[in-house]
């Protein structure tokens, strides 16, 4: 096969690149927005490999603008930019970047549970706009993390490495997931299996893992929000839509929990503008996996999985591996 051509749709690291351009010709996205959606579709057709970012929809009408592509390799987790079925279809392997940023989301839900209750933000603004006169006995009286009942939703890699950081801070933890998962790792990380709605009434937190899927989209809605103490912290480091935005907003207006954190959105880059002036929320913009060491990793990972492929041999994160099941001059062809 000659040289594959392919669309990397942002510079990534040079790390990943030195990957990508011993393996084909790349046409990159240079910009640091995101590339638009009639330029991507151009872009896309003659191209055999795709290396995107969570920002890139692959879906029937990528695949249709793009008849040459075998494979899609998000530098993500989340894979819900991607239609696996539509790949699977149009005999294109897809494939994300798991494993490699566990801890840092982890460390992320931590950041914004801690910056939440202990109201980092709001305290950073109000001193650097001049108002601290001095120590004050009851000055941004704020809540403990340490100790308190941690609810995690969503039991995989990211919500397990959130109940060993738990541990440090002698939290309680309890998970809901679809899956009970072994009672060896339930010792291990002292978590225990609750009911979705025994979580929301016993947590003081409760932390978002879960992928996006038709069964949690807006997984915290009006009603689940009622079922949490008015005195609990809402943290999501997971996927927008899983909340409801509008209610979240009408909930912490209300005080029917006491505060949250976001680092996702229902249309990032757009946040709900009832959530702006509310102090007891703090905002990210999609940060969790941001620092250097570990997007290097992501990079680096979805260009291996690309070289591996067009060398033939199975991705390491083949999300419909059964593509490849086809002959080989189909698929590297
Ligand atoms: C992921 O990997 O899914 C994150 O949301 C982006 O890094």
């Amino acid at each position: 096969m000659s040289r594959p051509k392919l669309l990397v749709t942002h510079l990534l690291f040079p790390e990943a690149r030195e990957i990508l351009e011993s393996l084909g010709d790349i046409d990159y996205w240079r910009e640091p927005d995101a590339i638009p959606r009639d330029e991507f579709l151009k872009r896309i057709a003659g191209k055999d490999g795709l290396v995107c970012l969570l920002t890139e929809k692959v879906n029937e009408e990528t695949l249709a603008a793009a008849p040459q592509l075998r494979i899609a390799a998000t530098v993500s987790v989340g894979y819900d930019n991607i239609d696996v079925p539509a790949c699977t279809r149009h005999y294109v392997v897809a494939t994300n970047t798991p494993g490699v940023l566990d801890d840092t989301t982890a460390d992320f839900a931590f950041t914004l549970m801690l910056a939440v209750a202990r109201r980092l933000v709001e305290a950073d603004k109000w001193l650097r706009s001049g108002n601290w006169s001095g120590w004050q006995f009851d000055q941004f009286i704020s809540t403990d993390v340490w100790g308190k009942t941690l609810g995690i939703i969503g039991f995989g890699r990211i919500g397990r490495d959130v109940a060993r950081r738990a541990q440090g801070f002698r939290m309680r933890v309890i998970y809901y997931n679809r899956n009970r998962v072994a009672p060896e790792l339930e010792r291990e990380l002292n978590a225990e299996y609750v009911p979705l709605d025994r979580l929301f009434a016993e947590s003081d937190f409760v932390s978002l893992h879960v992928p996006l899927t038709p069964e949690t989209r807006h997984l915290i809605n009006a009603d689940t929000l009622k079922k949490m103490k008015r005195t609990a912290f809402l943290i999501n480091t997971s996927r927008g839509p899983v909340v409801d935005e509008a209610a979240l907003a009408a909930a912490l207006k209300a005080g029917t929990i006491a505060g949250a954190a976001l680092d996702v959105y229902e249309r990032e880059p757009l946040v709900n503008p009832d959530l702006i002036p509310l102090q007891n929320v703090v905002l990210a913009p999609h940060l969790g996996s941001s620092s250097l060491e570990t997007r290097t990793k992501m990079a680096v990972l979805a260009a291996k999985n690309v070289a591996a492929f067009f060398a033939g041999r199975q991705p390491p994160n083949a999300l419909n591996p059964e593509v490849l099941a086809r002959g080989s001059e189909d698929v590297a062809r």
